[in-house]
This record gives structure tokens, C-alpha cells and sequence, in this order.
């Protein structure tokens, strides 16, 4: 187990990001984490809400003990340069995220998830950083029959799961040919407290609530999706970073496959133990580049990263319904 000191998070103001800085600072894992977000999802005052930081507006790239904020863009070569001179290792996590925003515009998805994984390799080779963690999805592996795994066949149904398989490509093409070691992590459908701006399921239910919407579902509900909580899908990522020696292709999931009808049923029981009236349920029309069935095999994650996630999706929906609550003052119901 090596415990390096520099980390820099690309995307660190986002859910994933915010939630790992809080697991570094409690762990003592990381002595400087450096941000590199463009704020275009989330913000410097959503950084704050979990640590205190300071703002690096100068030329500078020297580190300093602590959290520091670039503002920047992966899509600035010279910002990316900067922001990587120095680290031991990088999280890549800036990224067009989800389906549905790549379907309405692929060239940007393109741009950002592909131009900007590949500013990110390239400034890390030639800083010489000791591991590359990039946050890929389940989305490369499309339509294919569940369990999926690290060798099932690829066959993106959507813009962004083809953005991820070339981030996951390129990866594997700068261990090969650069000798950067470089870990490709397949995020599940990831929940948890921070998530408020996310439009995943669970995120967007809870946050249907606080607006006084109904539940929409695309679809019967009958599709299957594989809920991982956000504390343990970070545990995996600082795994990678200090246990995993190999490089490679790593699923982050619980192997739980779990209908929309079903995670319905355990919200709606949660609603009612908090006395939060339960909305009415909206079915609507399937969306183009959603997968009917989706969960993972982990076991090359659980060999591999020696890592396990540990909060049943009961537990961890708990802990993310709080977090809604403490965060929302709202409480118009739709009935
Ligand atoms: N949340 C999930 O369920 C899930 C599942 C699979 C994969 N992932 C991947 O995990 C990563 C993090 O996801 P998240 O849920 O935290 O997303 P998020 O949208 O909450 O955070 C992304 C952050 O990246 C920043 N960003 C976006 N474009 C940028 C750019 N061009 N330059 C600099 N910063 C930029 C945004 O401002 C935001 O703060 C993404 O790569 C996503 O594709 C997430």
C-alpha cells in the first residue's frame, strides 16, 4: 500500500468528486488534493460545503498541504498542463455525464469526454505520474446480456458509451505504449448524499420530491440498474490509487440487480418511515440509449482492487434520503 501525496481531481466540485475529497481527508490518504473543474456542473461553493480550500488564480503549479480549486477546463491544454505538473496521481473525472445529454449533443460529449481524457493522459505521461484513475461507466458494454464483465463485448448504444470506451481505449494505449499506469474504473449507477444536481434515478425521485413532482419513469419500470453507494464506489478509486499494482479494467458495481419498480417500493417505505408522503408514480415513454437490464460481475474488482463495497442499497438509500432532507426546505408533495 503506497500513500502518495499529491492527487489531482479533475471534476473534484461534482458528486463522485466532493464525496472522494471528504473520504481522502477523513483516511489522511492525501496530503494536497488539487481541483480542476470549469464549474459548468458543479461549484466553488459546493467544494465549500465539504472542506475548506483556496482558490489557485496565479501561474503557479507549486503545491500547497491541503484543497486548492483551478478553475479551468480539460479542454485547455495549457490549464490541464499545470494542473497535472507535480502530482502523483491523477483521478480523472471531468466528464459530459450521462446518456441523455450526449444523445442531444454527441459532438460536445466527443469533445469533452475524449479530447479532454486524452489532454489529461497526455500532460500526465510527460509528468511523469505514477497512476491515472479514469471514471468510466457501464455504458461501452450496451445492449449485451447481464452479468456484464471486463471481457464482455462492447457495443455502445449511445454517444457517451462510446466516449467512455475511447477514454477506456486510450488508457490502455498509454500503459501500453508510455508505460503510464493507468486504471479504468466502470462505475455502476452511483447514489448518495451530494448527488442533488445529478439526474441518475435516485437522485432525480428524491429531488422530484423536494420540487413537488411527481415520479416519472421511462419505461414500465421492469428495467434493471445496479445501485452502488458513493462512499463505497470511492473506497474502490483510493484502492486503485494505493493498493492495485497492475493497470487495467475494473468494474465498480455490487452485482445487485435491481428493477425501478423495486427501488420504487424501498423508497417509498423510507419516505414513510420519515413521514415524507410518498408522490404519485408517472410511467412514460422508454428513453432512446437506456439499457433494459444492467448489473456487474466484481470479481476481478474484489481480486484485483481488494476492495468490497459494504452499504446495502437499504442503508446507503437511508443515509441519501437524510441527506435530501437536510438540504431541501421544500416540502410541497405531488399527490
Ligand atoms: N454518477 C454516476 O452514476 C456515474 C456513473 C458512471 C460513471 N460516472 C462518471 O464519473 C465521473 C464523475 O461523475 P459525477 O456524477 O461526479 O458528475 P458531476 O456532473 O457531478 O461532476 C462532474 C464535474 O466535472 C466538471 N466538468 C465538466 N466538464 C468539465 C470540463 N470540460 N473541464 C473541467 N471540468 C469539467 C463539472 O463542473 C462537475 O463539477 C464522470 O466522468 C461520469 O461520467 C458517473
Amino acid at each position: 500500500m503506497v500513500n502518495f501525496r499529491r492527487w489531482l481531481i479533475t471534476g473534484g466540485c461534482g458528486f463522485i468528486g466532493r464525496t472522494l475529497i471528504h473520504q481522502l481527508q477523513n483516511s489522511g490518504a492525501a496530503q494536497s488534493i488539487r481541483v480542476l473543474d470549469n464549474l459548468s456542473g458543479g461549484t466553488a461553493d459546493d467544494l465549500g460545503a465539504i472542506t475548506k480550500f483556496t482558490i489557485n488564480d496565479e501561474e503557479s503549479s507549486t503545491w500547497r498541504d491541503g484543497v486548492e480549486l483551478f478553475i479551468g477546463d480539460i479542454l485547455d491544454k495549457s490549464s490541464v498542463e499545470r494542473s497535472v505538473k507535480g502530482a502523483d496521481v491523477v483521478v480523472h473525472l471531468a466528464a459530459n455525464t450521462g446518456v441523455q445529454p450526449s444523445i442531444k449533443n454527441p459532438r460536445f460529449d466527443l469533445d469533452t469526454n475524449v479530447v479532454g481524457t486524452f489532454n489529461l493522459l497526455e500532460a500526465s505521461r510527460e509528468a511523469k505520474v505514477r497512476k491515472f484513475i479514469f471514471a468510466s461507466s457501464g455504458a461501452p458494454i450496451g445492449n449485451s446480456p447481464p452479468p456484464f464483465t471486463e471481457t464482455s463485448p462492447c457495443k455502445p448504444i449511445s454517444p457517451y458509451g462510446a466516449s467512455k470506451l475511447a477514454g477506456e481505449a486510450y488508457c490502455s494505449a498509454y500503459q501500453g505504449s508510455f508505460g503510464l499506469e493507468t486504471y479504468a474504473l466502470r462505475f455502476s449507477n452511483v447514489y448518495g448524499p451530494h448527488s442533488g444536481k445529478k439526474g441518475s434515478v435516485v437522485a432525480k425521485f428524491l429531488s422530484q420530491i423536494f420540487n413537488g413532482e411527481c415520479w416519472q419513469v421511462n419505461g414500465s419500470g421492469t428495467q434493471t440498474r445496479d445501485f452502488i453507494f458513493s462512499e463505497d464506489l470511492v473506497d474502490a478509486i483510493i484502492q486503485a490509487a494505493t493498493y492495485a499494482q497492475e493497470g487495467g479494467l475494473y468494474q465498480v458495481a455490487t452485482s445487485e440487480e435491481t428493477t425501478i419498480n423495486s427501488l420504487i417500493e424501498l423508497l417509498s417505505k423510507i419516505l414513510e418511515d420519515n413521514n415524507i408522503a410518498v408522490p404519485k408514480v408517472v410511467y412514460g415513454e422508454h428513453l432512446p440509449g437506456d439499457v433494459p437490464r444492467n448489473y456487474a460481475d466484481i470479481r476481478k474488482s474484489r481480486l484485483g482492487l481488494q476492495w468490497e463495497p459494504r452499504t446495502p442499497l437499504e442503508v446507503g438509500l437511508r443515509k441519501t434520503v437524510d441527506w435530501f432532507v437536510e438540504n431541501n426546505a421544500n416540502d410541497r408533495v405531488c399527490q
